[in-house]
């Protein structure tokens, strides 16, 4: 893949067909982590009102800091997955403590915080802080699967590396926010499991899957 023109591509159809969600207002970190934490298990359009909500009651570290944990369970209600909330409490209080209220904008600090793996670490420091992190979930994995013909089991958690590594060496360095955006959101709309719409695709000049008429058998994904 040409990785200057690859990223061109990708990031001007993202400037085109970016939906406005809450959490693209602005890139205050403590904003996007929570978004990138809500998303993780749970759909765009259901999480809309839950973070509209949660970012009226606790706009900022110390307002989640000094929060009681149940407001917090009360808050995500319906969202499912509690572990998630009382892992950014926690995370928000060490923020509060450890950090002066600034979330880290490196690696080693961010990845250090609870609940916070490497996608979201790579989600928060490239979206919020502009660092060419790559931020690799399974929409990412399935994307890069095919532009580069990766045939890694994505079921193994030893594949993600490969991929992180994959995306490291094309990442956008003019924008890697929009850049790691775009590659969820093509997997979201265009690249999608079983019948992606290659015809749609603004980088499908680049996609080997394509080439090769593999986009079906691609990604790779053995039954757990
Ligand atoms: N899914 C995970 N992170 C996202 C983001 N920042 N925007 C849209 N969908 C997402």
């Amino acid at each position: 893949v040409n990785a200057k023109k690859f990223g061109e591509d990708l990031v001007s159809w993202f400037e085109q067909e970016m939906r406005e969600l809450p959490w693209r207002e602005n890139r205050d970190p403590y904003r996007v982590w929570v978004s990138e934490i809500m998303l993780q298990q749970t759909r765009v359009d259901t999480v809309i009102p839950y973070y509209n909500r949660f970012m009226e009651q606790f706009p900022s570290v110390e307002a989640l800091a000094f929060a009681p944990e149940e407001d917090v369970l009360k808050a995500w209600e319906g969202l499912g997955y509690y572990s998630r909330a009382r892992n950014l409490q926690s995370a928000v209080r060490e923020v509060h403590e450890s950090y002066q209220g600034i979330v880290p904008d490196n690696l080693k600090e961010i990845s250090s915080l609870k609940g916070v793996g490497p996608y979201t670490a790579g989600a928060i420091l490239s979206i919020a802080y502009g660092k060419p992190e790559p931020a690799v979930d399974g929409n990412v994995m399935r994307v890069m699967s095919r532009i580069l013909s990766i045939d890694d089991d994505i079921a193994k958690p030893a594949s993600r590396k490969k991929f992180e590594t994959a995306v490291r060496a094309i990442i956008y360095e003019e924008n890697p926010s929009y850049f790691n955006q775009a590659l969820m959101e093509l997997g979201a709309i265009v690249c999608t499991p079983t019948s992606p719409s290659c015809f749609l695709c603004p980088v499908q000049e680049h996609c080997a899957a394509f080439a090769e008429g593999t986009q079906h058998e691609l990604p790779v994904k053995s039954k757990k």
